[in-house]
């Protein structure tokens, strides 16, 4: 938040004071008082029963259906689609307290966030190629989009553009208006060498990358002739980071009640699909999916759906997204595009209602017909190793009704009965852990639930130390061993507030986790920090304690010297008995 450079601490902190988030946010919504938290229909997405809390002691809001949260200046940011200094005024009007001069002048200019200039250099370049694209010079670029089926609307929409062929023109423009070489190569626009400078993006279709916040973080460049790459991105750089954006999120956010996002490959496929009148497609920025990004995705909808394209490299890159989905828990769903179309393609060549008659399969049905087609279901050995393959992937399916449907298909499909697939699924290990055979299925389990025991724990102790009630020293950054939540340890204690950790994280992720644990704390916990306090530190020992004994007794049972398994012995005796004191001061 570059931002609140311009305003003096001090009458920053009285605003803060001043404001009550609790009755700037019940101006928008009704909030209904549940023990010390506030509950309200999340303004941000779509539901039915709320989970959007504010916590007035804090000053923060979070909801634990779509993970927003921040202070009270983003939360008048969120709804009024404003400027932190434009929600800064408002609230500043509404308690009449007057604005201060803001920091300008020469010296703000020098000091302005590097992020903040980068920014600006971003924006000015996508409004000159946008506008170079209606210039004789850019007559190439929008004939070539044109030819692919684009209108001016949808190039007006998405801010399409040309760079010109000139090797200097983009570099002359924004040097005119100021920016230096070293900010301009900074922010990937440009290329210096041997002292002179020339555009990094010539005689491309310009694909701007907008953030959620209206950011123009980078480009993607596609040739208009056979040229390599057929896709230059702008190189990662101090505001943009190719693994955690997300092309075209900037138009999802406004859509309200978005049910489904449309996940597919290219830039391409998702200006071409908007076009057609499909909602909500987005595209990765030239890699394969991310955790960030799945992480960010599902903010926007209740579900993902993956369109890539219908080639051999998109069906494997749809088995990775399936995974990295499945592991942050979000709802996916697979089209499938015959003849290796691609989105773009398809809608082309068969129509809008083609396109939506596409059915939405599920991970397991899609994995299912991709089996199918490694086999040879005519023979009886196909059929036959078809159904085991099938079972290992029947054995994630947790709901019996959906169990019935997949089992009844698999056994027309195969001749099987019923009963002797359901067999078949009981003794067949789920397909992730066939490959992991030094592990056995209990040890993995325990340490799973090990490792999310004592992230719970540790979390407990990191909403307890923002409480601010923690006697001092009591707890440290060492206690954590979870890397974000030790980041955000390290900030408390450093004395920053909650709020203005949500409000200036860098990172979605840090944000999300800090303003769910900031809001987790029962009552009858925030009555009694320091006890709860104590507590949670026993367990983390202890649970350390255990791991450590765990791998010591897996290094017992596997080193391959003697030497190494006795130590190991030694070691594991010590901390029981250290384990065994451990508990029984407990009671
Ligand atoms: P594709 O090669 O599938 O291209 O790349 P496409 O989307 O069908 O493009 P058109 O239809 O030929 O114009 C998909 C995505 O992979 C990245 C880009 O993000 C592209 O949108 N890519 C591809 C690159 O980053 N560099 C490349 O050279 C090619
Ligand atoms: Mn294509």
């Amino acid at each position: 938040m570059e931002m609140a450079g311009r305003l003096p601490a001090s009458w920053l902190d009285e605003l803060y004071a001043r404001t009550d988030i609790v009755s700037v946010v019940s101006s928008y919504l009704p909030l209904k008082k549940d023990g010390r938290r506030y509950w309200g229909l999340c303004p941000f997405h779509n539901e039915k029963t709320p989970s959007f809390s504010v916590n007035q002691e804090l000053n923060l809001y979070y909801c634990f259906g779509c993970k927003a949260g921040g202070n009270v200046v983003q939360f008048v940011m969120e709804m009024e689609r404003v400027s932190y200094l434009e929600a800064v005024k408002i609230l500043a009007d509404k308690i009449h307290l007057p604005m201060p001069e803001l920091r300008e002048g020469p010296d703000y200019e020098r000091r302005r966030s590097q992020r903040e200039r980068l920014l600006n250099a971003n924006r000015d370049a996508a409004h000159f190629y946008h506008e170079t694209l209606w210039k004789p010079e850019g007559k190439v670029a929008l004939d070539y989009l044109h030819g692919r089926g684009l209108d001016d609307g949808i190039i007006r929409r998405f801010g399409l553009g040309a760079s010109p062929e000139h090797w200097d023109a983009l570099t002359n423009h924004l040097q005119e208006k100021g920016y230096t070489r070293e900010e301009l190569s900074l922010a990937g626009l440009i290329v210096v060498k041997n002292d002179s400078a020339f555009d990094m993006f010539r005689n491309r279709a310009m694909f701007p990358i907008i953030d959620q916040q209206g950011n123009v973080l980078g480009f993607g460049g596609r040739a208009l002739t056979d040229v390599k790459p057929k896709y230059l991105n702008t190189a990662d750089t101090p505001v943009f980071n190719k693994r955690k954006g997300v092309y075209a999120i900037n138009l999802i956010r406004k859509i309200r009640d978005l049910k489904r996002i449309l996940l597919v490959e290219g830039y391409m496929d998702v200006v071409a699909v908007s076009q057609a009148g499909v909602v909500g497609a987005v595209a990765t920025l030239g890699t394969s999916l991310t955790e960030e990004q799945a992480r960010l995705l599902k903010r926007y909808a209740p579900e993902v759906w993956i369109a890539y394209d219908g080639d051999e490299a998109g069906q494997h890159a749809i088995e990775r997204a399936l995974g990295i989905f499945e592991k942050e828990g979000v709802p996916v769903r697979v089209l499938k595009f015959p003849d290796g179309l691609d989105p773009d393609e398809f809608i082309r060549q068969r129509g809008l209602d083609a396109f939506n008659r596409l059915p939405p399969l599920t991970a397991v049905s899609y994995r299912m017909q991709r089996l199918a087609m490694q086999y040879d279901l005519d023979t009886q050995d196909g059929r036959t190793e078809y159904a085991k393959g099938c079972a290992a992937l029947l054995r994630t399916v947790r709901e019996p009704v959906e169990l019935e449907n997949y089992l009844e298909l698999l056994s027309v499909q195969t001749g099987f009965s019923r009963d002797v697939l359901v067999a078949q699924v009981g003794i067949t290990p789920p397909a992730a852990e066939r490959y992991k055979p030094t592990e056995n299925r209990e040890n993995l389990i325990a340490k799973r639930q090990r490792s999310s025991e004592s992230l719970r724990t540790e979390q407990t102790l990191l909403a307890l130390l923002a409480t601010g009630k923690l006697p001092d020293g009591m707890v440290k950054a060492e206690d954590f061993s979870d890397a974000q939540t030790r980041k955000v340890a390290e900030l408390l204690l450093q004395g920053v507030q909650p709020s203005r950790i949500l409000a200036e994280a860098e990172d979605d992720a840090l944000r999300q986790t800090a303003g769910e644990i900031f809001s987790m704390l029962s009552d009858s916990e925030r009555e009694n920090p320091a006890a709860v306090a104590e507590d949670c530190l026993k367990r983390l020992h202890i649970q350390s304690l255990q791991h450590n004994i765990q791998s010591m007794t897996e290094l017992m049972r596997s080193a391959p010297d003697e030497e190494t398994r006795k130590k190991a012995l030694a070691e594991v005796t010590t901390l029981s008995k250290e384990l065994a004191q451990l508990k029984q001061l407990g009671r």
